[in-house]
């Protein structure tokens, strides 16, 4: 009897430390599938996000490239500013362009210059270049036209002298423009007198319509809400109500009348600032 009760008794000890066993294994298996179930729903997650940034890059169409015409490309402004172009800094990254570089026929090789270092620098966004000095070619289909041509301004001469230089020049191009740019061709003009150009142009191209046609007339205001910074050692965002009255030529009249300038006081008019009575006073 004594011996069956000690037997019953280490029987009962092993099953206990089995259901112990057992139940720490049931708990680790618990875990596993949990990790499992986990890496599963990672690698779903992963794969799912894959295909569907693969499936979207298919989809993706690139934009239609936009036609731009420079005129004057062989300039200086243009030298500069036709790679601006290329590399997407005036219409966005995503957006590929077709130059149409124009110059008159003295400067073709200049021209044509231009248009080696732009192939030179592979510009993803650039997809052709057209350099040509026939004004009808330049401005075929184009959807923006920069107009930086011109008659040069030479030593003696004004700003309103250029005018009658240029007259018969904005003229022809501007009808190239009716004729043969897109529809909703929109033009910058920065060749000086810009304002006068612009002008010219929208009266000879009047199917442009008058708001997409612009011009560069800022330089003035900028330049004088620099001299007086720099004149009064603050920095050009500190400056306001600048005002320049008359034309981009001698009649021309920087009025600081009103300017005020940021200090740590508040903001006080240029005149009692400025120092030099015969730069701002008068
Ligand atoms: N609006 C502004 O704020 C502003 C600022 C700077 C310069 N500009 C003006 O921009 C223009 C360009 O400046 P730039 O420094 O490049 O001058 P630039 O003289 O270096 O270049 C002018 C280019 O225009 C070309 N050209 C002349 N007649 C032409 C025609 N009929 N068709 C096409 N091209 C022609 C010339 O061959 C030359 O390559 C100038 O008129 C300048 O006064 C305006």
């Amino acid at each position: 009897m004594c011996i069956y009760v000690r037997r019953l008794d280490s029987f009962e000890k092993k099953s206990t430390r089995n259901c112990l066993l057992i139940s720490l294994v049931f708990e680790k298996m618990e875990y596993l599938v949990l990790l499992q179930n986990g890496l599963v729903v990672l690698l779903t997650i992963a794969f799912s996000w894959k295909l569907i940034t693969y499936m979207w890059g298919s989809v993706k169409m690139e934009k239609e490239p936009m036609k731009v015409l420079v005129t004057g490309a062989a300039g200086q402004i243009g030298y500069a500013i036709a790679p601006m172009i290329a590399r997407g800094i005036m219409l966005g990254t995503d957006q590929p362009v077709i130059l149409h570089l124009l110059d008159i026929a003295p400067a073709a090789e200049a021209l044509n210059g231009v248009k080696m270092e732009l192939l030179d620098a592979a510009f993803p966004l650039l997809k052709e270049v057209h350099a040509t000095t026939d004004v009808t070619e330049a401005c075929k289909d184009v959807n923006i036209a920069i107009m930086l041509g011109g008659f040069p301004r030479k030593e003696g001469m004004e700003r309103k002298d250029m005018m009658s230089k240029n007259v018969p020049i904005y003229k022809e191009q501007a009808s190239a423009l009716e004729e043969h740019a897109a529809s909703d061709c929109k033009v910058l003009v920065v060749a000086n007198p810009a304002n006068t150009n612009a002008l010219i142009l929208k009266e000879f191209a009047p199917s442009i319509p008058e708001k997409n046609i612009t011009c560069l007339t800022r330089l003035d205001h900028n330049r004088a809400l620099s001299q007086i910074a720099e004149r009064l050692k603050v920095n050009v965002t500190d400056v306001k109500n600048v005002i320049i009255w008359g034309n981009h030529s001698s009649t021309q009249y920087p009025d600081v009348n009103h300017a005020t300038v940021s200090t740590p006081n508040g903001e006080r008019p240029v005149k009692e600032l400025d120092t030099d009575d015969h730069c701002l006073r008068h």
